[in-house]
Formats: structure tokens, C-alpha cells, sequence
């Protein structure tokens, strides 16, 4: 972990839109945040709220249309090797095995080969794909490129790790393990998450800060600390998960989020 506290990100008056073509699309209104180093954030609420778009300002890939985002106090002006990005769609490098995928951040800092293996071996190992290290991510299913996406932004050893959903699409099991391994993790390297999921059990076990957003545009109408990922009493999840501070975390903030989704729209 380097420089744990030159890794701030703030949000100062974050507004953005975007020019479509039937008009303008208000996407965020005004987002002020602060993540501080080893927070583990997770963001719910409804589709089209505007989470994706959020992510895609802090990883870099656009600008805001105002206000500003600094990482370490620096102005973010495009992504940085300090961030690194979990998308909803797995992406990986279709003419590289997965092993070589996994092993590529750390060949991009230049590590030598021996501890590009025991990276590539310690992530495959973590989400469970040991055995098809070598084949192309075409000859994985759909959940296990997922899976090796995450090992492969993980083994660069990003100090602010951003998930789109990145568990959305897996058997709730292969879901339940990896929720588990990236706490583990968390927990050993003191990295910052932002983890986005429609799922407020998820959201809820995972973070230590669980942000709500409105609907378009988007707003933080719910900022709750929650500190079961971070307790070290080592409750089984099972168990944490039946405890009556859980539950009442989970109504509020399924609450906060049914509040603030918009009335069914009506035929005609
Ligand atoms: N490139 C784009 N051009 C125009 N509108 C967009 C674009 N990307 C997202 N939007 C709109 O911005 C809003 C927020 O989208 P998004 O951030 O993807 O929401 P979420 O991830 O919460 O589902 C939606 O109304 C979406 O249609
Ligand atoms: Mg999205």
C-alpha cells in the first residue's frame, strides 16, 4: 500500500449532463463526497440514477460538467493507475489467456517474472479460476470472465478500486464467495472501494459507508455508516446476516431507496 493518505477522493459540487439527442440528460446534481483512504463505499438506487455515470467521472473517463474531483488533492483529468476500474461487462484482452490477463498489471509496472506468477496465482486463486489460467477468456462463461476481470484489476494493485456491479450477473453462491474474498482483501491492503449493486443486502454486508442516490438527477439522499464488513468480532456471515442491526440497516436503506423511486408510470 503506498501513500495511504495522499489517496483522498473529493467530490467538490459534482453536476453532470449529458447532450442527447432529444435535449440535455441531467444525470448528477451537486455531488459533494469525501472518500477517505480504506473506506469501503458501496452506492445503491434505482436504475438511471446516475451511479455508472459517477464512476465514470472518479475512474476518469469523462469530465464533469462542473464542479471538480481530486484524488490525493490532485485534479482528476483522466484515469491513473491509482484507479482502477471493475466494470459491469467483463473486459478482458480476447488474444491473451486469462493467466497472462491477471499478470498484466504488474508486467506493466515491469515486476519480474517470478512475481508475476505468484500475483497471477494469488488472483486466480482468489476468485477460484486456477484451473483455466490458461485459456482464452471466449472459453469462459460469462461469470467466470467476470471473475477473472476482477483479478486482473486487482492484481494491479490499485490503491482505489472502482465496481460497477460487478457481481450482478453471478450464481449467488460464486457471489457470496467472492463478497467474502474482496472483504478479506479489503481488510489486508487497506484499499479504497467504491462498490455500485442493486442489491441492499449486498450493499449493506460490504460497506463500511452505504450511499443512497435519487433519481435523475442524481443526488446523495442517504449516507449511512455500517460497520459489519469491518468488525473484527468475525461473526459468520450467515449469522451477521440474521443479527437485528443488519436487518434495521437494510430497512433503512431499502426505505431511503423506495422513497425515492419514482411512482409507476401510467399507460397513455
Ligand atoms: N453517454 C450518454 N449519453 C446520454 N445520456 C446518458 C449517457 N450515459 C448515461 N446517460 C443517461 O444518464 C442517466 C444516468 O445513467 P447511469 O449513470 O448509467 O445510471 P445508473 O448507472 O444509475 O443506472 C440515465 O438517464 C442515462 O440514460
Ligand atoms: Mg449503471
Amino acid at each position: 500500500m503506498s501513500e495511504p493518505h495522499d489517496r483522498s477522493v473529493v467530490l467538490s459540487g459534482v453536476e453532470h449532463r449529458f447532450r442527447a439527442r432529444d435535449g440535455e440528460v441531467h444525470a448528477l446534481d451537486r455531488i459533494d463526497l469525501a472518500l477517505e483512504p480504506g473506506e469501503f463505499l458501496t452506492l445503491a438506487g434505482p436504475s438511471g440514477c446516475g451511479k455508472t455515470t459517477l464512476l465514470r467521472l472518479l475512474a476518469g473517463f469523462m469530465e464533469p460538467s462542473s464542479g471538480e474531483i481530486t484524488v490525493g488533492g490532485r485534479p482528476v483529468r483522466g484515469p491513473g493507475p491509482e484507479r482502477g476500474v471493475v466494470f459491469q461487462q467483463p473486459t478482458l484482452f480476447p488474444w491473451l489467456d486469462v493467466r497472462a490477463n491477471v499478470a498484466l498489471g504488474p508486467r506493466l509496472r515491469g515486476a519480474g517474472k517470478a512475481e508475476r506468477a505468484a500475483t497471477a496465482d494469488r488472483y486466480l486463486d482468489l476468485v477460484g479460476l486456477h484451473d483455466v489460467g490458461h485459456l482464452r477468456p471466449y472459453e469462459l462463461s460469462g461469470g467466470m470472465q467476470q471473475r477473472a476481470q476482477i483479478a486482473r484489476v486487482l492484481a494491479a494493485d490499485p490503491d482505489i478500486v472502482l465496481m460497477d456491479e460487478p457481481y450482478g450477473a453471478l450464481d449467488a453462491l460464486t457471489r457470496e464467495r467472492l463478497q467474502d474474498e474482496l472483504l478479506t482483501l479489503w481488510r489486508e491492503t487497506g484499499k479504497t472501494i467504491l462498490f455500485i449493486t442493486h442489491s441492499v443486502e449486498e450493499a449493506v454486508f460490504l460497506g463500511t459507508r452505504v450511499l443512497v442516490m435519487s433519481p435523475r438527477p442524481g443526488r446523495i439522499v442517504l449516507d449511512e455508516p455500517a460497520r459489519f464488513s469491518s468488525d473484527e468480532a468475525q461473526v459468520p456471515p450467515e449469522e451477521l446476516r440474521a443479527l437485528p442491526a443488519f436487518t434495521e440497516t437494510v430497512a433503512r436503506v431499502r426505505g431511503a431507496i423506495q422513497h425515492v423511486e419514482p411512482p409507476p408510470r401510467r399507460a397513455g
